[in-house]
């Protein structure tokens, strides 16, 4: 039968104490509801419903594309009402599988466990927690099988004792559980109509109910708090530096990385500590990343090395340069390889040629620079006139003297020599010295201003 898979989105997540919907809350980077949407996605179901309320067009719009369903619960009565939202989407002939989206780390391998399990019956995702706290207890009965989940709030002292919780999640065919939603009541310590009551109503049909225990509590941990957030972020980050180790990365300590997005590596790569990876970053081999940089975006070829406190997004770097200490690249470079940019130069929208350097405290925007340049420090280019932006353009072996002003749009020919401390609006013949610059007087004779007295 096709899999149709609803998730539970439309709580306020009170305890969050936020502006923000939960779900939209991130986790590595990206929303709770994305990690629940890609693992739902790995199962390749016919569709995927979520059912929304608390800030609903804030939660649309974040996922506008998606290409989800959505079913509105404008009033947050419980999750089995949330799922009676999601009811007339579901197809009558579908298995339908039951997600959370405030729990993040379930793997689509232990969801395609709990459908075989449910689909002669009913089948529930639990876990054994050492502290079970907040969680619906699972009770059995004498023989073993499962009787029936209990909330938190409506256990007795003997059922709050059980260690065995419920994840939330569900698996069944849409026929029974429609069947089921329809005589749930809000009979409870909550007044809500709950989910988990479906599994007494399955016991009393004598429908078989069976338990998907995982080992890794962490699959079954929900998002409730900032502290369960916080722990569920150091949780995902350690398996991502465990990966990484087992791709044999080096990792100066595998507990101060951050991932969030995709890191892929090549052989011989170093990464020291704190540094946090965002979107797609791409390192070959031998790649060496110092302390405390930031890269978004960025692919970075063989052998080069990024050192401390270097913060590049959305740029394209060749083999064998060397970035920072400090050095910022802002989106939209390309640089070849053997580039050198040092402490406290910002580059954006640049291509830079192979083996060109710009050492120290220098600004290069919307510049094309060829290859074997050398841009003094303090060298900057004027793109921006206050209403359009223009392009610099430094070609081949020029030497750009300390503290130039470069006033786009300005092209600077080959082998061009620029004297320290000139402002160049004009373009410059190949192969000459240009400079412009007042000439140096000493005034012999001359007398420091003397304060009047009195
Ligand atoms: C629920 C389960 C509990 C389980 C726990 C696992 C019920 C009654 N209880 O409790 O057995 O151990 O999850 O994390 O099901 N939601 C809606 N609409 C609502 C209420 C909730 O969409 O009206 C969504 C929430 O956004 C969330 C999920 O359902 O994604 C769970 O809701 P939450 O209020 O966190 O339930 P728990 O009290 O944690
Ligand atoms: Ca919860």
């Amino acid at each position: 039968m096709p899999l149709e898979i609803v998730i539970l989105a439309a709580g306020q997540g009170k305890r969050m104490r936020s502006s923000l919907p939960k779900i939209l809350h991130p986790l590595a980077g990206r929303p709770l509801l994305s990690h629940v949407l890609d693992t739902a996605r790995a199962l390749a179901p016919r569709r995927i419903i979520v059912v929304h309320g608390n800030g609903a067009e804030q939660v649309r719009t974040a996922f506008a594309d998606a290409q989800v369903e959505w079913a509105l619960q404008a009033e947050q009565l419980g999750t089995g009402h949330a799922v009676q939202q999601a009811l007339p989407s579901i197809s009558p002939d579908a298995d339908v599988l039951i997600l959370y989206a405030d729990v993040p780390l379930v793997r689509s391998d232990t969801l395609k466990r709990l459908l075989d399990a449910g689909r002669d019956g009913l089948a529930v995702m639990t876990a054994e927690l050492a502290d079970p706290t907040g969680y619906g207890r699972i009770v059995r009965q004498a023989s073993g099988n499962v009787a029936r989940i209990v909330e938190q709030r409506d256990a007795s002292a003997s059922e709050l004792a059980l260690r065995e919780v419920n994840a939330g999640f569900m698996a069944m065919s849409a026929r029974r559980l429609a069947g089921w939603l329809g005589k749930l009541t809000n009979r409870n310590a909550q007044r809500e109509y709950y989910l988990t009551d479906v599994v007494s109503l399955a016991v009393g049909e004598g429908v078989p109910v069976r338990a998907v225990k995982v080992g890794d509590a962490w699959e079954v941990a929900g998002v409730n708090s900032k502290r369960e957030l916080a722990a569920l972020e150091r949780q995902y980050q350690a398996k991502e530096a465990d990966r990484l180790l087992g791709e044999a990365v080096t990792l100066a300590d595998p507990a101060r990385i951050d991932v969030r997005g995709e890191l892929t590596c090549g052989a011989d790569v170093a990464i020291d500590v704190n540094c946090v990876f965002e979107g797609k970053v791409t390192l070959a081999d031998g790649v060496r990343i110092g302390p405390n940089c930031l890269l978004r975006n960025v692919r970075i070829g063989a052998g080069t090395q990024i050192l401390a406190f270097s913060h590049l997004e959305d740029s394209e770097i060749g083999a064998r340069c060397r970035l920072g200490p400090y050095a910022r690249l802002r989106p939209g470079n390309s640089l070849d390889d053997e580039v050198h940019v040092g402490n406290f130069v910002e580059l954006k929208a640049s291509r830079i040629g192979k083996g060109s350097k710009a050492n120290h405290l220098s600004y290069i925007g919307d510049s094309e620079v060829g290859a074997a340049v050398n841009v003094g420090a303090g060298t900057i280019t004027c793109n921006y006139d206050g209403a359009a932006k223009h392009r610099t353009i430094i070609e081949d072996e020029c030497f750009i003297g300390s503290d130039t002003t470069l006033v786009a749009p300005v092209r600077v020919a080959r082998g061009s020599y620029i004297g320290a401390g000139s402002t160049i609006n004009k373009d410059t013949p190949a192969g000459q010295l240009t400079l412009s610059r007042a000439r140096q007087v000493s005034l012999p004779g001359w007398k420091p201003p003397t304060k009047k007295k009195g």
